[in-house]
């Protein structure tokens, strides 16, 4: 039943931001879904967009990529290379057949927890109501 889809969506967290901003998230108690599965990377830049894809056709039904803000980066111009990759993989996404918005880009600080609650309450709910996508293993 679509009503009883829990979707499962991977974040891959830069290190230096949006990894702290988590870590704040949950020592503050900002609510937020359940449904995510973190990986720690130590700049967006260094996500290729393969592990993009490759989450989202073997079970990931959306793919969160936070980082620093831009101008924050650790290694000065990762996030920026990763904003350079986001319609790339947005195509790609499309060239699968699986929906552009299971695919997400955030800029989320080591201070900005409630704002890692609200990106990942938006994602989850998003990806819950677009469904099990085609390589869904929980459809
Ligand atoms: Fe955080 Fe590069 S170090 S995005």
């Amino acid at each position: 039943m679509a009503n009883d889809f829990e979707p499962i969506v991977l974040a891959f967290c830069c290190n230096w931001c949006a990894y702290a901003g988590a870590d704040l998230a949950g020592t503050s108690r900002a609510q937020y879904a359940p449904n995510l599965r973190v990986i720690r990377v130590m700049c967006t830049g260094m996500v290729h967009p393969n592990l993009v894809i490759e989450a989202l056709t073997k079970g990931a039904d959306g793919v969160l990529v936070l980082g620093c803000h831009p101008g924050d980066c650790h290694y000065l111009e990762g996030n920026l290379r990763a904003e350079g990759r986001r319609e790339a993989i947005s195509l790609l996404l499309e060239d699968l057949g699986l929906e552009r918005e299971r695919f997400r880009l955030e800029w989320v600080s080591a201070s900005e927890g409630p704002r890692f609650a609200k990106v990942v309450n938006e994602m989850v709910e998003a990806i819950r109501q677009l469904g099990p996508g085609p390589y869904s293993t929980r459809a």
